[in-house]
């Protein structure tokens, strides 16, 4: 069981990150799994910029369904979720957490210290202002942006592949100096999320975990891990973290 040096960081700055892997229990899809969504749709058929281009009202359907999915009744947080909520409130150190998920089950658990570096499936970007505003609703090539009332511009606020993640600076600052990173749900296959763990290692200083359903590709840079669903193993691991502080 991963210990934080208390002589080294008696706080611990403790950086999550978070993939498809820990919602697969709530009922949204993974990506790579069997059947996962890049098994039925192309990535360049609906999350490119030229694919926006190309076609936008397939990718405006494409990201319809996906939130119309995340806005039904039957998907909601589940125990993993609440458990790193939990543990950004009883830690006395800092708790950042990173998801490459799009979903919004870290907010409704409670997380606050929370940055989506893929962008979020509940928020639009328009083109002609830039603004991004709330988005529950289906979006199409006509939907009006709230902020400057002009029709025609609107996208997801989804990071595409081929875009820049957000946020970089501020996460690689926080990979700099934790104490414990914690890799969750992630299939470590997409860059520069998969890296972040190399990043810690080669600070020489953080403990790394992972909390998988199974081994990741990035499996062996971790000084620890523990498999299984993330419902079950992430309360655990929480649990028993709280425990070691005192
Ligand atoms: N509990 C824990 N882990 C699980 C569970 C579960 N119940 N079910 C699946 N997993 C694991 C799988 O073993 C896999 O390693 O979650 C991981 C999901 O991997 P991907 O489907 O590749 O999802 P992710 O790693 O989040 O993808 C990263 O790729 O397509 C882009 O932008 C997209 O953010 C996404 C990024």
């Amino acid at each position: 069981m991963t210990r934080i040096d208390k002589a080294q960081s008696p706080s611990g700055r403790i950086v999550i990150l978070t993939g498809a892997g820990i919602s697969k229990e709530s009922g949204l899809e993974t990506f790579r799994d069997p059947g996962g969504i890049w098994s039925r749709v192309r990535i360049e058929d609906v999350a490119t910029p030229e694919a926006f281009t190309r076609d936008p009202e397939r990718v405006h359907g494409f990201y319809n369904a996906r939130r119309q999915g995340l806005l039904s009744d039957n998907v909601r947080p589940n125990a993993a979720h609440l458990a790193l909520a939990r543990l950004e409130s009883e830690w006395p150190g800092e708790v950042l957490l990173v998801t490459q998920n799009i979903d919004d089950l870290h907010e409704r658990a409670g997380s606050r210290n929370l940055i989506h570096m893929h962008g979020e499936l509940l928020r639009a970007l328009c083109l002609h202002c830039r603004g991004v505003e709330v988005w529950r609703d289906d979006m199409a090539l006509d939907s009006v942006c709230p902020t400057c009332g002009r029709a025609g511009g609107l996208r997801v606020n989804v990071v595409w592949f081929g875009e820049m993640p957000f946020e970089m600076e501020r996460i690689y600052q926080a990979l700099a100096g934790c104490d414990l990173f914690i890799s969750i749900g992630t299939s470590g296959n997409v860059y520069p999320a998969a890296g972040f763990v190399a990043e810690v290692r080669g600070t020489g200083r953080g403990a790394t975990v992972e909390l998988n359903l199974e081994p990741s590709e990035g499996h062996s840079h971790f000084t620890e891990s523990h498999y299984g669903p993330a419902s079950e193993i992430v309360p655990i691991f929480v649990e028993t973290l709280l425990q070691e502080r005192t």
